[in-house]
């Protein structure tokens, strides 16, 4: 077999996931990461080049004979990364920017959705807060109010009453979000429970890949601000085999299809995040990638080889293919920087992870960490993600929690209920 280069783009845990699953790859002969962290660097080569530097990148992946570029995060996507990399002969799996519209602009996605007639919340979007205040007056509370563009999570609010919902109004176009705000959606508030739903997509056609559940919120019992994401699960129980089949024909094959008759077919991951309501399953966003740190889940449960699924994917011929996932469920708990999401410190030292290694159905993979004079430092928000596997939930959650309690690193915190909404409807 001949061995290819790969090339991964990201620092995060997701892309320690995916460098981890892409190493095992009997194809794969090297891999690179721009920039990657300190847990990549035990997989990959890291190469420390700005992802944004599309010039940089093409001139790696030339230097180096990269046969396949990987992208894990939003921010090159919607930047034009794969289209660059692509014109230069550069093989990348990912979306197009045309593509990764479905994550940079939510009101790009929630009008195909009204001209597709995909579920999803009812909207209005508004260029103009005059506009946007006098429609709250006619709406009802929970106000939802988002900024069009990317925003790192954060261009989000939930407004109880009229008051905040204005002042959301103000926050989100008041130039806090850059360009992404000068947009905003204003959408009914759906009822029910979230599930992320994941496929490899080819341009035409898609395969499904395990739901999971993440938990947005900072602190136990769902409180506090949301963030990147605190923990996730695989499978995500709400997603019934029957949920899955309608959100596959109802929400993500019309999106396919429709992308590729406006002539800019989508390829790469799409992750859709749902509620579940009482009507079925509906849209609440899409993203263009995996999820972080969903995909650390994902890739924990992965039984068959990435690598030819992702090529499949990229050549649109992912029909037949079938990728393999372990039936046992899946968790990860992310330690984080006390202070995150707000202000934290970056720096501190965090020791005991040679001790994990090897231990059966865990694997702690590295989200914001960076080696110091030979020690393991915090370089984050969202440090390590303590991630297990388990006959059943229970098992996976008690292998990773007890995990946890054995890294020594004082400045940082994580939840202490991961899994809690699938362990209660036991
Ligand atoms: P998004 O960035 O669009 O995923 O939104 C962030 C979070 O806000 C989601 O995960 C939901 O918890 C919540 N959310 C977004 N849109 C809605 C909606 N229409 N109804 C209820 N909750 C929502
Ligand atoms: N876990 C949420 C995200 O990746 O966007």
């Amino acid at each position: 077999m001949t061995k290819r280069t790969l090339l991964l783009i990201g620092s995060g845990g997701r892309e320690h996931a995916l460098a981890w699953r892409l190493r095992q790859s009997p194809s794969v002969g090297r891999l690179l990461a721009v920039p990657g962290n300190a847990g990549i660097a035990e997989e990959a080569e890291c190469r420390d080049l700005d992802p944004m530097d599309f010039d940089a990148v093409v001139a790696l992946a030339r230097a180096e004979k990269v046969d396949l570029v990987v992208v894990g995060p939003e921010g090159p996507l919607a930047g034009g990364i794969v289209d660059r990399l692509e014109a230069e002969g550069i093989a990348a799996f990912g979306p197009t920017a045309a593509a990764a519209r479905l994550e940079s602009s939510k009101a790009f996605t929630k009008d195909l959705c009204k001209a597709e007639n995909i579920p999803t919340a009812d909207y209005a979007r508004f260029g103009d807060a005059a506009a946007a205040k006098a429609y709250l007056e006619r709406a009802r509370p929970p106000y939802v109010l988002k900024a069009d563009g990317l925003a790192a999570g954060k261009g989000v609010v939930i407004a109880a009453d009229l008051p905040e919902a204005r002042a959301a109004v103000d926050a989100l176009m008041g130039g806090a979000f850059g360009g992404a705000g000068a947009e905003i959606v204003i959408e009914e508030h759906l009822e029910g429970e979230e599930a992320s739903l994941f496929a490899l997509v080819d341009g035409k056609d898609l395969a499904l890949l395990p739901s999971a559940q993440d938990h947005k919120r900072a602190f136990d019992g769902d409180k506090g601000p949301n963030t990147g994401g605190m923990g996730a699960y695989s499978p995500a129980p709400v997603m019934t085999r029957a949920r899955l089949a309608e959100a596959e024909a109802r929400i993500l094959r019309p999106t396919v299809e429709a992308m590729a008759r406006r002539g800019t077919p989508f390829r790469g991951v799409l992750y859709a995040g749902l509620m579940i309501t009482a009507e079925g399953p509906k849209l609440i966003e899409y993203n263009v990638r995996f999820g972080d740190p969903e995909a650390q889940v994902l890739m924990m449960r992965l039984a068959g080889d990435l690598v030819p699924a992702l090529l499949a994917a990229r050549e649109g011929r992912l029909a037949g293919t079938d990728l393999a996932f372990d039936e046992r469920p899946a968790i990860t708990v992310v330690m984080a920087a006390r202070g995150y999401p707000g202000a934290y410190e970056k720096g501190s030292v965090i020791a005991g992870l040679e001790g994990l290694a090897g231990t059966p159905g865990v694997k702690v993979f590295h989200a914001g960490t960076a080696r110091r004079e030979g020690a393991l430092v915090a370089h984050g928000g969202r440090v390590l993600n303590v991630t297990a596997l388990g006959g059943d939930l229970a098992e996976a959650r008690k292998r990773a929690y007890d995990a946890a309690e054995r890294i020594d690193w004082a400045q940082g915190f994580y939840r202490r209920d991961i899994g809690w909404r699938a362990l209660g409807r036991d």
